[in-house]
């Protein structure tokens, strides 16, 4: 079992493909970065599966395939098949931004992924653009059929942005219950690498939103999920990740590993430590020492949590969010 240097157990990686992506969100990537890490520079699948193996030996249970967008790693099935293949009870994920699902749904649910989570930041074609900076909507819906379709069980995401899509709240959230699928709201967290002028909407002023329809009653976090469930009077039942909040930190139970081989103890701070020679030279044991390592100094609270205006220096799409 794997234990951070607060008690806390640890049973969730997060493993980055890839830091590309093909939408430039708002939010997390509005330019291109200056440059991209060179491709020859990433971990191969048969690295980065010789860790995951390491980390399963050590705790690790559940595992989300995440990027940039991980659906434009070549063969990304292949990668899929070899954890799947390994151990077929890992809960498996991925979370994409839906663009190229339409032509791959069938091949990652048959190599054995279970679930996605998809981002969907509203049904307005226009807003879509705005936030994507790329007319994405339709692609993405035909996406989240096309995932439906073949049986991937599917959570939406929402990131709410003041004066883009904060409107957008209610029919985002009735697309997502008209289908059975959850919806978590996230709210944006302050990073450099976002455009400076975009502003989220606070949990509670997501949850405002909702009771001008709704009655809302108050269930609470699942387990580690940094997810706090909500109830409407018809039982659908929808998130909320509210990082900005106090508590949120306390049952934390990830890492996140880099398409470079960085494993990442908290989204919020720039502390990494690199498992990738210890990979290449076939050092396990290395590797899980660096996990060790990492867990040991798993900060304790993000610090969005103590002042709403503070930013954090990592860029989301190296560590998929
Ligand atoms: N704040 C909140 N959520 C973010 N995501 C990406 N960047 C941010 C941010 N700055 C979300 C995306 C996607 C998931 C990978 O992370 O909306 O659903
Ligand atoms: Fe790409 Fe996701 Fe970042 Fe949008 S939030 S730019 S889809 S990695």
């Amino acid at each position: 079992m794997l234990i951070d240097g607060h008690g806390r157990k640890v049973d969730y990686l997060r493993v980055s493909v890839t830091e590309r992506c093909n939408f430039r969100c708002q939010y997390c990537m509005p330019d291109k970065p200056f440059s991209w890490t060179p491709r020859e520079n990433l971990l191969k699948f048969e690295e980065l599966f010789l860790f995951i193996k390491a980390a399963i030996d050590e705790g690790i249970r559940k595992v989300r395939i995440t990027g940039g967008e991980p659906l434009l790693r070549e063969d990304l099935d292949r990668f899929i098949a070899m954890i799947y293949n390994h151990r077929s009870d890992i809960d498996l994920a991925l979370t994409t931004n839906g663009y190229l699902l339409k032509h791959v749904a069938k091949k990652l649910k048959d190599a054995g992924l279970k679930r996605l989570n998809i981002s969907l930041d509203t049904l307005n074609p226009e807003t879509a653009k705005q936030i994507a900076q790329k007319d994405v909507l339709s692609d993405v819906l035909e996406g989240i059929e096309a995932a439906r379709s073949v049986g991937l069980g599917i959570k939406i995401n929402m990131v709410p942005l003041k004066g883009i899509n904060e409107d957008d709240i209610l029919d985002v959230l009735e697309f997502a219950k008209e289908r059975g699928i959850e919806i978590r709201f996230i709210e944006y967290m302050e990073n450099n690498m976002a455009n400076s002028t975009i502003r989220g909407l606070l949990g509670k002023e997501i949850l405002e939103k909702i009771k001008e329809r709704y009655t809302i009653k108050k269930l609470g976090r699942e387990g580690s999920s940094p997810s706090f469930s909500y109830l409407l009077e018809d039982g659908y039942k929808f998130g909320l990740i509210d990082p900005h909040k106090h508590d949120f930190c306390e049952s934390c139970n990830r890492i996140r590993l880099t398409a470079e081989g960085y494993l990442i103890p908290c989204l919020y701070f720039d502390e990494a430590m690199s498992i990738k020679d210890a990979v290449q030279k076939g050092d396990i044991e290395g590797a899980v020492e660096v996990l060790r390592e990492v867990l040991r100094n798993k900060p304790e609270k993000n610090r969005w949590s103590e002042d709403e205006s503070e930013s954090s220096n990592r860029a989301f799409y190296e560590t998929g969010g």
